[in-house]
């Protein structure tokens, strides 16, 4: 193991529930010293303290909202006055949108941008000084959405694009300062992600329940990434079998991923009523 997480400080955003929850335990299992951010205080705070008595090494609950960058600054100076610096960032806060492009408001994409891309980068700047100093590793939690743009997944999967090229660039920007970038393209996992989806049409499935795979599961596989020192890791068969579609055969993909696109509008068209048009 080259970069165990023992005794590391890692902040996770968007701690409170899912991916984020999960990474958190499974850190703190791993011995690091865990920071909590999100909006639901009780929630964060809840996890830390079923973390500190479980004796999991230590966690620290920072209610935070990461598209506010007054929360961004306090998060990092809170980190400073306590633990004295930041080893790890996990940049997972996110959300997605639902919707045929032509048919979402450009407030509504915006506003994913703005979680999902704008707030990761400023957290990512306000990280960068304590992780040149500790010589320490930005993970952003990507998507497959990253590699493959995906029919009303369109606004999402763009954000999750922006944030991946950014990981690509801050990999080469960093690299001489021995800080290393993680890229998590995960594929469908059991969180509230499907819940907390905003639609702008019928509430298609991502897909069937069966592919989905459990978040712990899915946090162990981001801790080992960390811990091994990837660069990227894909989680989910669906998501390899995508992400080399992609790359093998992108034009077949394309003809695939169309026809599939096809029959599910059309199946679903007549059952759409104006209410389930709007967006929740
Ligand atoms: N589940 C999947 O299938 C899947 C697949 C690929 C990628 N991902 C990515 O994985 C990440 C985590 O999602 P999840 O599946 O665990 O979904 P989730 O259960 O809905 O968790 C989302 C987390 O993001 C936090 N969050 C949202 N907006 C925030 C804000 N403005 N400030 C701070 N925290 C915020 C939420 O906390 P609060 O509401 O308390 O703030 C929550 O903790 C996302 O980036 C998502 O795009 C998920």
């Amino acid at each position: 193991m080259k970069h165990p997480l023992s005794d590391r400080v890692v902040v996770i955003t968007g701690a409170s529930s899912g991916i984020g929850e999960a990474l958190a335990r499974e850190c703190a299992a791993r011995g690091a010293r865990v920071v909590l951010a999100a909006r639901s205080a009780a929630k964060i705070e809840a996890v830390a303290h079923d973390l500190r008595a479980a004796g999991r090494g230590s966690a620290l609950a920072v209610p935070t909202d990461v598209t506010k960058p007054d929360q961004v600054r306090r998060l990092f100076e809170t980190v400073e006055r306590e633990w004295g610096g930041v080893d790890v960032l996990v940049n997972n806060a996110g959300f997605g949108v639902w919707g045929a492009i032509e048919r979402l408001p450009l407030d509504l994409i915006r506003e994913n941008f703005e979680t999902n891309v704008f707030a990761a980068v400023s957290c990512a700047q306000a990280a960068i000084p304590h992780l040149r100093r500790r010589r320490g590793c930005l993970v952003n939690i990507e998507s497959v959405a990253a590699l493959r743009g995906l029919p009303l997944a369109g606004a999402y999967a763009a954000t999750k694009h922006a944030l991946h090229a950014f990981s690509e660039s801050l990999r080469a920007e960093l690299a001489a300062d021995g800080v290393r970038v993680l890229s998590v393209c995960p594929g469908i996992i059991e969180t509230n992600f499907h819940v907390n989806r905003k639609h702008v049409g019928p509430r298609t499935q991502t897909g069937p329940d069966w592919l989905a795979m459990p978040a712990d599961r899915c946090a162990r596989q981001i801790a080992r990434a960390l811990e091994t020192g990837r660069r990227q890791v894909v989680i989910t068969w669906h998501g390899w079998f995508l992400a080399l579609a992609q790359r093998i055969a992108p034009r077949l993909l394309d003809v695939l991923i169309a026809a599939n696109y096809h029959r599910l509008t059309r199946a679903e068209a007549p059952a759409a009523s104006p209410a389930a048009n709007s967006t929740p």
